[in-house]
Order: structure tokens, then sequence, then C-alpha cells
């Protein structure tokens, strides 16, 4: 699979045609040679790295992928092996050039998830995924928050009209980059320092994203959507959250047609749970974003429901499921497969595969209805049969 595109890569370097790993750099020549002008080339298929990772991660990502060619996606996918296994066996989380390669070589990444009980450190975790994450430059971690079907929803009379939101969390920044220190180890006086950064450039992108999100996106209904809110701590944190109030204020008045709002995020946590129906789009920083999340994947019908990416706009982006490795149910064949297949339905209409990510959506939806689904959200399928069905379902439409 790899190398097919190799071949095409050399053929395109040949005419001194773009490759699609050559998108947004820097053309060295404006002169285009009479073939380009000639024989355009042919599209090229996207390309995707695939990296399961760990626990169910390496249960779901497969069925992801099958449904992904039952829809007829025009991708290539290559396989990576990152995650606790390869670290276990020669030390390796992710190797030396590993996210420039990714960055050069796919268009997208669709990741399960990393956590190992045999590696208590979690280190491979913090390495491979916030090594994409930061290293790439992934600031925006989108993190659409639908309800497919009432019966999913643990709250009364919610339907899933009432439950289409969507979290922008910051991605790069926050107590993530883990600054700080441990001294004096050990002793009684012990001290242990987690610094919170936040960049003006850092606060102001994300906000303006979710600004841009809400401006340009509809909701599941076709419905415009028209309101941003903030959400965080600056009744406590008050040096970071100065700086959100004010971006904030500053970006929201370059939108008079959106409506700013913000909430605090402990009062925000009851009020998901309380009335849903509130939300539009939530911008916040990075643990917020990770905690509200999984919050928000429970009124879903679970994290096994639950999809995100990782986004820098322009660049290769990385997409996953919103739950982590699971340990517990790992190998039992008992995961639930949605969350990846919507993960990677997000990715395919990020890579301008609209079609087939709309085939893959209604195929989920058609799975949820029938109730053809794992044990967590009301079925009794095991992963492979959950994902099968959905696959077969695609294949039909
Ligand atoms: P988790 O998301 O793995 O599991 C939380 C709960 O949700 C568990 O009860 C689990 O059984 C259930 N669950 C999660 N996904 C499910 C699915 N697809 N189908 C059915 N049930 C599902 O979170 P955790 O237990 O806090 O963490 C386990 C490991 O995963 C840890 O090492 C953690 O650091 C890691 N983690 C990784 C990621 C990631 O790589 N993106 C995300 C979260 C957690
Ligand atoms: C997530 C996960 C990660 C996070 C962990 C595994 C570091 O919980 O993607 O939601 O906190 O971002
Ligand atoms: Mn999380």
């Amino acid at each position: 699979m790899v190398s097919a595109f190799a071949t095409n890569k050399r053929v395109a370097r040949l005419f001194n045609w773009p490759t699609s790993a050559a998108r947004g750099a820097p053309r060295t020549t404006d002169h285009q040679p009479l073939l380009y002008a000639t024989f355009p080339p042919v599209a090229q298929k996207k390309r995707v790295a695939i990296i399961p990772g760990d626990g169910i991660g390496k249960e779901v990502i497969p069925e992801a992928v099958k449904v992904m060619a039952a829809a007829g996606a025009e991708i290539e996918t290559a396989q990576f092996d990152w995650g606790a296994d390869r670290y276990l066996t020669d030390g390796i989380t992710a190797p030396p050039d590993g996210f420039s390669m990714l960055q050069r070589d796919f268009d997208a990444i669709l990741v399960g998830a990393f956590g190992d009980p045999r590696v208590p450190t979690n280190i491979h975790a913090k390495e491979i995924l916030l090594g994409m994450r930061f290293q790439m430059d992934l600031y925006v971690n989108v993190r659409p928050v639908r309800l497919l079907d009432a019966a999913l929803c643990p709250l009364k009379g919610i339907e899933p009209k009432d439950v289409d939101f969507v979290v922008i969390r910051e991605n790069t920044e926050g107590v993530y980059t883990d600054a700080g220190g441990v001294f004096k180890r050990g002793t009684p006086d012990e001290i242990a320092i987690q610094e919170d950064i936040n960049t003006r450039k850092g606060v102001e992108r994300i906000i303006r994203y979710a600004f841009e999100f809400c401006a340009n996106r509809t909701k599941q209904d076709g419905s415009r959507r028209q309101r941003v809110l903030m959400c965080d701590k600056s009744n406590a944190m008050t040096h970071a959250g100065s700086l959100w109030q004010r971006v904030f204020k500053q970006v929201g008045s370059e939108y008079p047609q959106i409506k700013p709002q913000h909430m605090y995020v402990d009062a925000l946590s009851m009020q998901m749970v309380r009335d849903p129906r509130q939300f539009d789009v939530i911008v916040t920083n990075n643990m917020f974003g990770d905690i509200i999340t999984d919050l928000a994947a429970g009124l879903q019908g679970g994290l096994g429901m639950a999809a995100s990416g990782n986004i820098h706009p322009g660049k290769t982006s990385m997409f996953e499921p919103v739950h982590g490795s699971a340990p517990p149910i790992a190998g039992k064949d008992i995961a639930n497969p949605f969350g990846a297949i919507l993960t990677a339905a997000m990715m395919l209409n990020h890579l301008g595969l609209a079609r087939e990510s709309e085939k893959i959506e209604a195929a989920v939806l058609d799975a949820v209805r029938q109730k053809k689904t794992t044990q967590d959200i009301g079925g009794n399928l095991g992963t492979r049969e959950a994902g099968g069905w959905v696959a077969k379902r695609v294949q039909r439409m």
C-alpha cells in the first residue's frame, strides 16, 4: 500500500507535479511545465496513517478501517505499531523522525488509544499522543457532541435535536505542557508544581477557531449555529482567566452576529446534565476540554460513541475516538466500535470525502436505531459483529 503512493510520488516528481505531501509547502518555482498544464494529474488517493495503539484501540480501529473500505473511500492506508507492545519490545515510543514523517507523507492520521497497565508511567502515551498534538501543532481538538437516538441518553425527555453541540478544546497548552517539577521529593517538605501555560497566540487562535466554526458550520438539522460559550475558571485562576476573558471579548466583537456567553466550568458541568439544549459551541482550555467531553460523552450514550479530531487547519491532522484503551474490557470483543467509526467519518469529511462520510454516519444511525450494537448501548453484538453490520449497511447505500 505504501509502495503504491511511493510510485505515485516518483511519477509526480518526474513531471514536477505537486504531490499532496508538498501541498502547503512553498513552491520552488512558479513556472509550471507545459506537461502539467496539458495533462493535470488525476486526483491522488488520500493517504491515511493508521495507529491503533493499545487495548481496545486495536479492536475498534480495524472496524473503522473496514467501514471506510466498505464506503468506497478513496484512501490508501499504512499501519504503524506505535504503542505499549512496541515500547516494551524495543523501548521506542514514536521513532525520532516519526512526526515529520506523518506530516510529510500522510494527509491524515487515524488513532485508537494509548494506555497499558504494563507501562505505569504512561510515557508512551505521553510521547505518542501528546507528541502528535504538540509537535504537529494540532491546536484544535474538535469534539462534537451529538445524540443519535433518544434511547442512548441517560436524561429524561431529551431528543436527538436537543443534543447537538461541539466542544472546541485548546490542544497544545495549559497544564498539558507538563511544565513544573518536584522538589524535595519524598520528604515531608516535598513541593510539586504543575504550571498552567496560556499564551496570547494560543488562546487567540483557539477562540478564533470557535467563532469561525460557529459562523460556518450548521447543526445536524441544517439550522445555523448562533452562540459561542467560553468555559473557564477565571474566578479562581485569575491570571490565565483574565487573558482568556480579554481575548474572548476582543475576538467576539469581530463576530457581531454570534452571541458570546460565559460559564465557569463547575456551573457548566451541572448545566450540561440539567439541560444540554442550551449549548451550541463551547470553547475551553486543554484540561477543562478533556473533562467536559467525557461528561458530554455520557449524553451521547457513553465513551463508546464519542468522536474527535485533532486539527491544524491546512496541515495533516489526527483523528481519534474520545475514549481510552479501556484495559478491563480489552481483547474481549465487547468494546463499542462506533466512536472510532464516527471518528473515521469525521476524518473523511475533513479530507473532502463528504459523501462517504455521510454514508457512514447514516449507517451508524441505522445500527443504533435497530439495536445492532454492542452491549454498552443496549445491543447484543460483539465489536466485530457491530462493525461488520455497519460495513454491510454502508455497502448497500
Ligand atoms: P477509558 O476511556 O479507557 O474507559 C473509561 C470507561 O469507559 C471504562 O469503563 C471503559 O470500559 C468504558 N469504555 C471506554 N471506551 C469504550 C468503548 N469503546 N466501548 C465500551 N466501553 C468503553 O478511560 P480510562 O479507564 O480512564 O483509561 C484507560 C487508559 O486509557 C488509561 O491508560 C488512560 O490514560 C488511557 N486513555 C487514553 C486516551 C487516548 O489515547 N486518547 C484517552 C483516554 C484515556
Ligand atoms: C483524551 C485523553 C488524553 C487527554 C490523555 C490520554 C492524555 O484523556 O484524549 O481525552 O487527556 O487529552
Ligand atoms: Mn480524555
